[in-house]
């Protein structure tokens, strides 16, 4: 690994999510699959991992190609913790979409890749009766660190969060093949919840029946945080909103810099006087409270 640099030096400026960000050539230390097209990417970048919280993500870049040009963003999946306790890496779990996430799965351990973080916010660390967290697809990434957190297996960077009363995850797929994970999930000891588009494992149907299961079953308690496809985090976003349950949406907008200097991720976000602003995702997000979020 190359000695990381750090963007900036911000002692004159606003604070700025992407202050503390580190850059490095890392090596890869394991690239698994997980589930059809789904794969845990797993690197040494110690000063990245020891501060980077549940919903952050990083930019990872295929070091030493122009093709593609661009870093691509991933959610924290997990920090790697040494037999000494020492926090030493970090993984992210991927679907090949195209070009980057294509070739990626076909590194092997030892090969080099460019990345950069932690960046952008994170899901909030509030205290929860019960959190409520709701995966479409390969949505489920960042809750696995989120999971840990608040089931007190795990902390993150220098937060420290109340132990929730109850975590569920709620996660939905096409079919049974694209599940990742699960047995990860429930080792955690969290209540997993499975949904499949095609029944072959779980609820026939649609993950937002088993939020609406949830909340039936806990009097409409506790908040809610989502990711996943743009149409799902709005329908989910919706039955948390007839609910009256607060609930936070992880944008997974395209993004070329990551850094707040390119514009390229920007979401349409409701201010406090009803009218909108276009935010940076990278920066301002990519966590928003969901009822200012335009879908
Ligand atoms: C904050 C953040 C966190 C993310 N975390 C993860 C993660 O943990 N795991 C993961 O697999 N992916 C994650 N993504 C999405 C991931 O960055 C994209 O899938 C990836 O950039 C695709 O790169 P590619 O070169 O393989 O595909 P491209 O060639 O760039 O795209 C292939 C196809 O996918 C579409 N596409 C590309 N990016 C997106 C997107 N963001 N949303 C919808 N469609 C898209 C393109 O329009 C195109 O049709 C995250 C995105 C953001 C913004
Ligand atoms: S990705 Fe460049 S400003 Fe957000």
């Amino acid at each position: 690994m190359t000695a990381p640099v750090t963007s900036h030096d911000a002692s004159h400026a606003q604070p700025h999510f992407a202050d503390g960000c580190q850059f490095a050539k890392v090596t890869v230390a394991a690239n698994d699959r997980l589930a059809r097209d789904t794969y845990r990417l797993r690197v040494t970048f110690p000063g990245l991992a020891r501060r980077i919280v549940p919903g952050q993500f990083v930019m990872v870049r295929l070091a030493g190609l122009n093709d593609p040009l661009l870093g691509r963003p991933l959610a924290l999946y997990d920090t790697v913790v040494d037999a000494a306790g020492q926090v030493t890496g970090v993984e992210v779990v991927y679907r090949v979409m195209g070009k980057a996430t294509a070739r990626l799965s076909q590194y092997q351990a030892g090969q080099s890749v460019e990345l950069w973080g932690p960046l952008g916010n994170a899901f909030s660390p509030a205290a929860t009766e019960h959190l409520i967290m709701v995966a479409g697809g390969i949505g489920h990434t960042p809750f696995m660190a989120l999971a840990k957190e608040f089931l007190g297996v795990r902390s993150y960077g220098q937060r420290r969060v109340e132990r929730a009363g109850r975590v569920t995850l709620c996660y939905g797929e096409r079919s049974a093949e694209y599940f990742a994970a699960v047995d990860a999930f429930r080792a955690t000891g969290l209540d997993v919840r499975l949904s499949s588009d095609d029944g072959s494992l779980g609820h026939h149907g649609r993950v937002t029946d088993l939020l609406r299961q949830v909340l039936d079953e806990n009097g409409n308690r506790g908040r809610v945080v989502c990711c996943g496809p743009e149409v799902m985090m709005a329908a989910v976003a919706r039955l948390a909103a007839e609910r009256s349950v607060p609930c936070q949406v992880s944008l997974e907008t395209p993004m070329a810099c990551g850094l707040g200097i390119c514009f390229s991720c920007v979401a349409k976000v409701r201010q406090a006087d009803g009218t909108y602003d276009y935010k940076r995702t990278c920066v301002e997000g990519p966590i928003f409270d969901a009822e200012k979020i335009e879908f």
